[in-house]
């Protein structure tokens, strides 16, 4: 028998009581053993609500309550999520997260915690929503040599980035809508301006090789300044927009890792990956490309993800499920180094300028006034940045072209 707590009875943590009670006979089967909620822990009253019962407000009589075996972190944040983690691990007691913030910056140190106490810390809800991602890294492909990892990480500025393009809608009635379906972060903040996506390919990389990717070190660029001028240059050059997280093995153990808007080829998969789905481009040196694609946010596909770690943990009672995630920070290149192909966009009368400056380019032929599109050839970031420099305000946007390696 596993008595399961839910921390956080929001959008995620509702979900999973909802996961883990509609499909309790399913579960219990596949668990081996019978698995149900036992508590609730929140700081707030749901009167009416089904589960009302199980509501606690004291999360001491979970951790001192031996029944509890299994527990699924869904309140976010560091702050408590991170004291209550580290506490239930320390107790043998397995915590299940869709915590992505507590797992980029904590991971390494739970999971040894975890080891140490013969239980686990599961947390394929992190990354991708109800994609099964972190489980595939971690087995599936457990023989490959990961060589990079391509993906549409985040579902709000995926949808965001779709209904502009498709329906030329305002960024911010689309970020209401967003956070009106259970899409965005309680600060959109951090979908919009790319520090979620971080958290996801910092994950992914340090997955990718064993050693930790710090999410505070990864270059990241949100979306914000991406304007419907950039939709009508990218449709008539054959483009889309979308913003990756990218991580490519360098050799020498150094990994580039970042997140960015990109223009990203109309024929290329992921620019068909639309609304709130992600997709996760995998390439490994024996298997090649491997792709995962699902509902990337929501109540409903991130529970589920929840609750098939609950599974997990039931299945490996009293034993520690592993992970390639040590300590030891990984080596990361600078963003500076790379090459690009970038869009520019400048005022017309600026072009023959921007020519000069980044010859044998591409002019885009699109109907914007006063307004001229580009696209360089490839060149270093670093010398990108003084192109950038010299045209000063006359630049009005600009974007990496995504190219296959
Ligand atoms: N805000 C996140 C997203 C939720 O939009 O992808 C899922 O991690």
């Amino acid at each position: 028998m596993v008595k399961v707590a839910v921390l956080g009875y929001g959008t995620v943590g509702s979900g999973v009581v909802e996961v883990l009670s509609e499909n309790k006979e399913l579960v219990s089967k596949k668990s081996g053993t019978e698995v149900s909620v036992k508590y609730i822990l929140d700081l707030r009253d749901f009167p009416g609500d089904t589960y009302e019962k199980l509501i606690i407000h004291d999360f001491n009589i979970i951790l001192n309550d031996p029944e509890v075996t299994v527990v699924c972190e869904t309140m976010g944040g560091v702050g408590a999520a991170y004291q209550f983690s580290k506490q239930c691990l320390e107790k043998g007691k397995s915590v299940c997260t869709s915590n992505k913030e507590l797992v980029a910056k904590h991971g390494p140190e739970l999971l040894k915690i975890a080891k140490e106490h013969y239980c686990s810390y599961l947390f394929e809800a992190s990354v991708g929503g109800g994609i099964p991602i972190i489980r595939p890294i971690m087995d599936a492909l457990a023989a490959e040599k990961i060589e990079s990892i391509l993906g549409i990480l985040n579902g709000t500025t995926n949808f965001i980035l779709t209904k502009m393009e498709k329906e030329g809608a305002d960024f911010d009635a689309v970020l209401k809508l967003a956070q009106e379906l259970g899409y965005a972060e309680r600060n959109p903040e951090a979908d919009v301006e790319g520090h979620d996506a971080c958290r996801k390919i910092s994950i992914l990389s340090s997955l990718m090789l064993g050693k930790n990717v710090d999410s505070e070190k990864v270059y990241t660029e949100g979306i914000t300044k991406i304007t419907a001028e950039d939709f009508a240059f990218a449709k008539k050059a054959g483009y889309t927009i979308k913003i990756l997280g990218v991580s490519e093995a360098q050799g020498e153990g150094e990994v580039l890792t970042y997140v960015s808007p990109f223009f990203i080829e109309n024929s290329h998969p992921l620019a068909m990956v639309n609304d709130v789905f992600n997709g996760i481009f995998v390439t490994g040196n024996m298997v090649g490309d491997t792709m995962y694609y699902g509902k990337g946010a929501g109540k409903l596909p991130t529970a589920s993800a929840v609750a098939a770690d609950v599974i997990d943990a039931a299945r490996h009672q009293g034993k520690n499920v592993p992970c390639y995630w040590d300590e030891d920070d990984a080596k990361l290149a600078d963003i500076s180094d790379a090459s690009f192909k970038y869009y520019v966009r400048v005022k017309a009368d600026a072009l023959d300028e921007l020519k000069s400056l980044a010859p044998a380019g591409k002019l885009i032929e699109a109907d914007v006034a006063g307004q001229a599109g580009y696209i360089t050839e490839k060149i270093c970031e670093r010398d990108f940045v003084k192109i950038a420099e010299k045209l000063g305000d006359k630049m009005l946007g600009r974007l990496r072209v995504y190219s296959a390696k």
